[in-house]
């Protein structure tokens, strides 16, 4: 059994158990996420620095860089230790401007599962996400056809569970009533609390929810009120957002992304936070 002594302790995906304080890679290839990044031996450092952490859970995608991220893991970190689960997405290319067309016909999703494979140098993927939608945000619409070419792939052996990002709850119950879902990975932050909904019932269901953009994303998170939480406990912003998370549900796994391992350790320390219900009742008057 894991244990550990990260901020939130453990969550089961599935048959995997994983640290609730886990990483997100994508901000370790280059401006855009395109390309390679300016600290190539930096952003290994991050990635050793999140494992001898003792984090077990990385988030990346073949889409990042393209391949970029995921070829540095597996520099990185490659023979995997037992305990570390890497989790991937599909659903999105890259085209010459950076931008992220959707790419969830079965061809490319099959193409996309076997890019996966290869650039991380493994047999069978721990856990898939279909992402859906745009850069905007979910979109209506059947994610039939895209999800069981994924659950015939699980059937394959090539992957070990499935999840959805970016999706709506409609899309959410679509896609478990093909297959089981271990995860939901949508936007959701202090600022950005249009899921509160859908992560209570994931909660009940036993369904982790993997906020992306946790700290903001691109544009960090500012509001006044989490300036002022934060002054009054001599924290971060980012320390007191990370803590609110882990706060929030139980099924709610951190994927803070960071190209620096000062940050990434920061991070952890913050996250660690103790928030009393006033500053919790406080900070609940952002987002709603
Ligand atoms: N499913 C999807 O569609 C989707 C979309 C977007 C992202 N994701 C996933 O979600 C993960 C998290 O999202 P994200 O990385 O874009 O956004 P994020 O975690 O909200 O924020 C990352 C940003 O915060 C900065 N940061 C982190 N810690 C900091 C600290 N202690 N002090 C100051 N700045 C700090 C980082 O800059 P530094 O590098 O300077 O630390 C980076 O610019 C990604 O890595 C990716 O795996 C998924």
């Amino acid at each position: 059994m894991l244990t550990t002594s990260l901020p939130g302790g453990t969550w089961t995906l599935g048959g995997l158990t994983v640290t609730r304080f886990g990483y997100g890679a994508m901000q370790l290839a280059g401006p855009g996420v395109m390309g390679p990044p300016a600290d190539r031996d930096g952003a290994l450092a991050v990635l050793r620095t999140a494992v001898e952490l003792g984090i077990t859970h990385i988030d990346t995608s073949a889409a990042y860089g393209p391949t970029v991220t995921n070829q540095l893991i597996r520099e990185a970190l490659h023979p995997y230790p037992d305990s570390l689960h890497i989790v991937t997405k599909v659903g999105a290319n890259r085209d010459p401007q950076g931008g992220w067309p959707p790419a969830r016909d079965p061809q490319s999703l099959r193409r996309s599962v076997h890019e996966n494979l290869d650039t991380l140098g493994l047999d069978v993927l721990d856990l898939v996400n279909l992402r859906l939608g745009d850069a905007a945000g979910p979109l209506p619409g059947s994610l039939a056809e895209a999800f069981e070419t994924l659950a015939d792939l699980q059937r394959q052996g090539l992957i070990r569970h499935l999840g959805v990002s970016n999706a709506t709850p409609e899309q959410v119950a679509e896609a478990q009533a093909i297959a089981p879902i271990v995860c939901v990975q949508n936007m959701y932050n202090l600022a950005h609390r249009h899921d509160d909904e859908l992560i209570d019932a994931l909660a009940g269901q036993g369904v982790a929810y993997v906020p992306f953009f946790p700290l903001g994303g691109f544009s960090p998170l500012q509001s006044s009120v989490l300036s002022t939480v934060a002054a009054r406990l001599e924290a971060a912003p980012m320390s007191v957002a990370l803590a609110w998370l882990l706060r929030r549900s139980p099924n709610i796994l951190l994927i803070p992304g960071t190209s620096s391992a000062a940050h990434l350790r920061e991070n952890i320390a913050g996250a660690a936070l103790s928030l009393s219900n006033d500053d919790l009742a406080e900070l609940d008057t952002i987002g709603r």
